[in-house]
């Protein structure tokens, strides 16, 4: 068994507008989790959650660290589980879905365990629950992902050069699990119909390049209206951000960050969404990240 071992893990962006649940970005927001030998248990966190995050049996990375051990069939000795943390949590940026993929790529390098990638997905996912932040976290890139039965059938969205993501990042925090209790039971044809044509749109012109056809490409009838009762400004924003030169804008995963594309302008979009995002009181800050072409990977070990 391995002494330490570190592994870096992007945040992700779910949704990208009309794939709700089925696709997803990973961004280069990274978050750190080094599993390592120790006299005794310990976890450490830093950065994003440090203050808020168990650090006890109820820690999420932890307990994923725990199913796959079971899964491989090891005994977990006393270790050392160290968190360093850049992924704002509760801003639809995957921060557990980082947590959560984290753990298990690096206990599966700990514990020498070699499962295969879609194997540490299939976990992920049945912890997480959603597969648009977990695989693209496990793999990098844009990534479609659907369940087929039990199966996780998953497949990479090529990507133009020169996306920059734009993030809105509200102070303010939103459980997922809130986010998804206002949506509808049911939705109307129209609105299926209006999402399942952007969503192969969207997939189409960035495997493309067709970045023109991204502003319609990336609205969505789904999810986001609804949404909206949680953040009245975003409209507001959306707005600003398409006046300011976006190519196209979305809610990021469950929210509350949102998200614009750009290839240029980027400053310009930004400082137009903290405009008006002060204009609607709504704290926050800007933040510019590009997609991170590397799922959760290796950086340390010993
Ligand atoms: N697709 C999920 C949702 C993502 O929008 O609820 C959650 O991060």
């Amino acid at each position: 068994m391995t002494r330490a071992v570190t592994v870096r893990v992007p945040a992700t962006t779910a949704n990208l507008g009309p794939g709700f649940d089925c696709l997803g970005m990973a961004l280069d927001i990274y978050n750190s989790l080094s599993i390592a030998r120790s006299d005794s248990f310990r976890i450490d966190i830093s950065g994003e959650g440090a203050g808020a995050l168990p650090r006890d049996g109820r820690n999420i990375a932890y307990r994923a660290l725990l199913t796959l051990a079971e899964e491989a069939g090891r005994e977990i000795p006393p270790l050392r589980m160290t968190m360093k943390n850049e992924i704002p949590l509760a801003r639809g940026l995957g921060s557990s879905a980082a947590a959560i993929v984290g753990a298990l790529v690096a206990a599966d390098l700990f514990f020498d365990s070699n499962l295969s990638r879609d194997k540490l997905l299939e976990i992920a996912e049945e912890i997480e629950g959603h597969p648009d932040n977990v695989a693209p976290a496990i793999l990098g890139g844009c990534i479609v992902v659907v369940k087929d039965g039990p199966r996780l059938v998953h497949a990479p969205v090529p990507l133009p050069p020169g996306l920059v993501a734009v993030l809105f990042i509200p102070d303010f925090a939103l459980a997922t699990i809130e986010a998804r209790r206002v949506l509808p039971q049911q939705v109307k044809m129209a609105d299926a119909v209006f999402n399942v044509g952007r969503t192969a749109l969207l997939a189409t012109c960035l495997a493309t390049g067709r970045l023109d056809l991204l502003r319609v490409a990336t609205q969505d009838a789904l999810h986001q209206p609804w949404r909206k009762a949680l953040f009245p400004a975003m409209e507001a924003l959306f707005k600003a951000a398409l006046d300011a030169g976006a190519l196209g804008v979305f809610l990021s995963g469950a929210g509350p960050t949102i998200l614009a594309l750009t290839t240029h302008d980027s400053d310009l979009v930004a400082h137009a969404m903290r405009e008006a995002a002060h204009i609607a009181k709504v704290p926050g800050c800007t933040r510019l990240a590009r997609p991170s072409m590397q799922g959760a990977h290796l950086v340390d070990e010993e």
